[in-house]
């Protein structure tokens, strides 16, 4: 028996027992003719005693870090007690022990608050995993696996596999793709999703599928996406749209629950796309905090309130806003007090390369009910009013206002509105707010290519009543600088996103499962009918042989984890992640392979 408890069991209770442990050793301390030694294992960590005879064998042949060491000895009373460990009320005084193997000097220390770089943990990973850090965040990726598998379990979903050797249609990311020795010149594709398959799945009555299962996209890598990564997938027939909103919302209140101890009793809120992009210029909204967008420049097409604010910067002779194509407003909350010293810097924050405007005006509402402006020559005190009333701003606020190219000043206004939340600790790491952003827009413009392409895919329903507006028209933009005003701009979808404080964190639709609709929607993304039946002829024929109404939705597993667990980055909650340029610097892959295999391939390199 290798061990009779783990490094994280033993309490006061077992004072006076013997045991044996196995672990690794975390620190070596030497007092006179003692030595205490941090022994370490997933379960947590036990200090030994090595009293004057064993400390004898250990001067012969001392310890190094993580040495894995084996050790016999009892459980005694701690004189000095560690409240922080949960071990703290014991000690075990060692007497015998055994090393069972030596370990070179680790690149940096194993502890929490490591020494090691990134580039070097990661090469390093597996020492990395020893981490407890790391090591409670793959813990709570299992605690949302289970409870996930038990709610989509105890709801009848069945787990169902599909393949990962696909074939290649790209459309949205693009394909990793693999080559077939046994088929020269033809390639496999990993799937980006299992999107069609579950589809399949449904037209072969398996009403409730799911699969945790990884997805494969060649994009460009940022925080929060990774080459290879996991999805929560479910699919459910007949079913309408309510119906999948509550079923998931239900999944994730319970992995809040189990996991986290959250009971989040109220329900999800929900909001349209239109009104997400006008209240806070962004399809995944953080809505632990208001701060919401005033539109200068627009009047209101969303709200029936039908608020137009036009008037109130206009015929001012200020230049930057008459010129603009929009000018947007947000009022934050308490600032009215910040120093020149203070807005200067939000100025060139918001005139980073990565925001990209070119200034910023601001609006101070006093205390004491007068208003300070940067653009006072321009503006009466009676309009700079009249602009914080819009705003909906109140004594005390700082009104910020962005000028400027609709879609640029649009994103950096929503950027600026989160970067001030954070500013004003209004984005808690501990506070949960779970939305819905429904009714996206069907299709996007795509300028490389002059036509439309699908917000979501190619297999999203639109909404019933505006099925005859993408059949009654055709799909061609002959003024591509008037795409807006085509018919297919208006179009939306029965498509939903789940939203977790800012995060896009699940995403799914209503399915197109009639042929003939489905052809009408490739034909909309310009495709050819032989294009549609090469890419998707298996799927144009399942629909023809009874496939009912169906639905589903994708979690992103890694980024849900990393929410939870609070951290920007989802490589934190990956085994074995792969770095910003795609690359696993452990492994060294991606590498250049054989001559050999190239040559079984039949694939020649450029
Ligand atoms: P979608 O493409 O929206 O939908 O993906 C679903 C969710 O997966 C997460 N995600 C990612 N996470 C990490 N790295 C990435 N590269 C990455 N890309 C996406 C996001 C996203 O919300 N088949 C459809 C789902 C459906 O319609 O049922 C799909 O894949 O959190």
């Amino acid at each position: 028996m290798y061990r009779k408890h783990t490094c994280g069991e033993l309490r006061a209770a077992h004072i006076g027992q013997e045991t044996t442990l196995a672990g690794w050793v975390q620190t070596v301390r030497k007092f006179g003719a003692i030595t205490f030694v941090d022994l370490r294992d997933r379960y947590g960590i036990t200090q030994l005693v090595f009293g004057e005879r064993m400390g004898e064998r250990l001067d012969a042949e001392p310890l190094g870090r993580e040495f894995v060491l084996q050790i016999h000895g009892s459980v005694i009373e701690r004189s000095n007690k560690n409240p922080n460990l949960p071990t703290g009320d014991i000690e075990v005084t060692v007497s015998d022990y055994t090393i069972l193997n030596r370990s070179a000097v680790p690149p940096f220390t194993i502890q929490d608050d490591t020494d090691g770089g990134d580039d070097l943990r990661m090469r390093y990973r597996y020492l990395d995993l020893r981490r407890s850090a790391v090591r409670r965040n793959l813990e709570l990726r299992y605690a949302v696996n289970r409870s996930a598998r038990n709610y989509l379990h105890e709801n009848h979903f069945m787990d169902i596999e599909t393949p990962f050797l696909i074939k290649s249609t790209p459309e949205g990311a693009r394909d990793f793709v693999v080559p077939s020795r046994m088929n020269p010149g033809q390639f496999y594709a990993l799937p980006q999703s299992p999107q069609t398959f579950k589809q399949l799945l449904m037209v072969s009555g398996y009403d409730r599928y799911y699969q945790i299962v990884k997805c494969f996209r060649d994009e460009d890598l940022r925080a929060d996406r990774q080459p290879e990564f996991t999805q929560i997938d479910c699919e459910m027939s007949f079913v309408e749209q309510d119906d999948i909103l509550r079923m998931f919302e239900g999944l994730v209140k319970r992995i809040f629950l189990d996991v986290k101890g959250i009971d989040y009793a109220e329900p999800v809120a929900r909001m349209t796309w239109e009104e997400a992009m006008w209240r806070y210029g962004n399809d995944k909204p953080d809505i632990r905090f208001e701060m919401m967008l005033c539109n200068l420049k627009k009047p209101d097409t969303v709200f029936t309130d039908r608020t137009d604010h036009r008037g109130l910067i206009a015929d001012a002779g200020f230049n930057v806003f008459d010129n603009a194509e929009t000018v947007l407003a947000i009022a934050v909350p308490g600032a009215s007090e910040y120093t020149r010293k203070q807005t200067d810097e939000i100025t060139d924050w918001v005139k980073r390369p990565q925001i990209g405007m070119q200034g910023m005006v601001t609006i101070k509402c006093n205390a004491d009910g007068t208003f300070k402006s940067s653009v006072d020559k321009f503006y009466p005190e009676e309009r700079l009013k009249a602009i914080a009333h819009a705003c909906r701003a109140v004594a005390g606020d700082l009104i910020l206002i962005l000028a400027g190219a609709e879609e640029r000043t649009r994103k950096a206004i929503s950027e600026l509105r989160l970067e001030m939340g954070q500013r004003l600790g209004l984005r808690r790491k501990d506070e949960f707010k779970l939305l819905w952003v429904l009714d996206f827009p069907l299709f996007e413009y795509s300028e490389d290519d002059n036509r439309w392409v699908a917000r979501h895919h190619p297999f999203t329903s639109p909404k019933p009543d505006h099925i005859p507006v993408m059949i009654g028209n055709d799909p061609s933009i002959p003024d591509p600088s008037a795409y807006l005003s085509h018919p297919y701009a208006q179009i939306k979808a029965n498509a939903y996103d789940m939203v977790l404080n800012g995060n896009e964190i699940g995403g799914g639709s209503i399915r197109i499962f009639q042929r003939e609709l489905q052809e009408k929607m490739f034909a909309a993304l310009g495709m050819s009918e032989e294009e549609s039946i090469h890419k998707f002829g298996f799927l144009l024929g399942a629909f023809e042989y009874g496939a009912p109404p169906h639905g589903g939705i994708a979690f992103g597993f890694d980024r849900l984890c990393s929410i939870l667990g609070g951290s920007e980055s989802i490589r934190d909650f990956i085994a074995f992640p792969k770095n910003n340029s795609g690359r696993d610097v452990m492994l060294d892959a991606p590498s250049s392979i054989d001559e050999k295999q190239l040559e079984e391939l039949q694939i020649g390199l450029k």
